[in-house]
């Protein structure tokens, strides 16, 4: 599907006079590298298993070994997928403009992957792991040399290790989320990218920043949640309309 030549002429201008840009992502953005969703993961050996059990401290607790299981597995998954074209224009776009912080409620990591630098994690990161008790995220863990005894033990205090992921029914970091609105509220263009705008408090992102002034352009498959609060949407796949909005902008910055 050809994006809307005219749309994309003005998020181009808009995007040249920024000077500060958020850029807000969900699964969507990561669609076109194949990573499935949370429920889409969910088939084969997994099919029976529902989010309570495998993503809430509670569904930890009552088997850790389970949850740890999971883990690995979409770990295994993410680990051999790659940023796609739409990753890679947003790190081409962070060295466009004065200031662009990614903002993302995704835990796969294939932001930096691609190259984008500013980058917060609104959800944690799949690739890390951290101690359940000490929240300290841990650097030094290894899967096979646990075998048999899964989760692996914190090395420090000997708690069980966990996926530094926010679970249902876990607060955001609150450091994170507290830089996001701030960014929000200071930026002059907000660019929201693959998220259906579902979870809160995230999901207020964009409208925070258009209530301070931002232009807020929005990038997605559908009209959604966020759409009210964006002033105009790029109807199409990230993948697609993000390197022609990028190569767009490119040319204007250089007439
Ligand atoms: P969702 O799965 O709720 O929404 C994905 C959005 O991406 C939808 O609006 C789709 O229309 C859009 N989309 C799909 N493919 C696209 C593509 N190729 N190009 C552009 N847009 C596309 O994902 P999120 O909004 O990220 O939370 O959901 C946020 C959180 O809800 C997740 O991080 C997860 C989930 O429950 C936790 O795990 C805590």
């Amino acid at each position: 599907m050809e994006v809307d030549p005219e749309m994309i002429e003005r998020s181009a201008g808009w995007l040249a006079e920024a000077r500060k840009v958020v850029v807000f992502t969900g699964a969507g953005v990561s669609a076109e590298s194949g990573i499935p969703t949370f429920r889409d993961a969910l088939t084969g050996l997994w099919e029976n298993y529902d989010p309570q059990q495998l993503a809430t401290p509670e569904g930890f607790l009552a088997d850790p070994k389970l949850v740890w299981e999971w883990y690995a597995y979409r770990r295994k998954l993410i680990a051999e997928t790659q940023p796609n074209p739409g990753h890679f224009a947003l790190a081409e776009l962070g060295k466009l403009v004065w200031e662009l912080t990614v903002v993302t409620q995704n835990v796969d990591g294939l932001h930096r992957k691609a190259g984008s630098r500013k980058v917060i994690e609104l959800h944690g990161n799949i690739t890390r792991v951290k101690c359940w008790r000490g929240d300290t995220v841990v650097e030094d863990w290894d899967d096979r040399s646990w075998a048999g005894d899964l989760p692996p033990r914190c090395k420090l205090c000997g708690d069980m290790l966990r996926p530094d992921v926010v679970w249902f029914g876990e607060s955001l970091p609150e450091q994170e989320l507290a830089e996001a609105f701030r960014l929000a509220q200071e930026c002059d263009l907000m660019l929201v990218v693959g998220t259906s705008g579902l979870v809160q408090p995230s999901a207020s992102l964009p409208a925070a920043a258009r209530q301070a002034g931002a232009r807020v352009v929005e990038v997605n498959r559908e009209p959604g949640e966020i759409t009210p609060s964006a002033h105009l949407l790029l109807k199409g796949k990230s993948g697609e309309v993000l390197p022609v909005l990028v190569n767009r902008l490119k040319r204007l910055l250089e007439e």
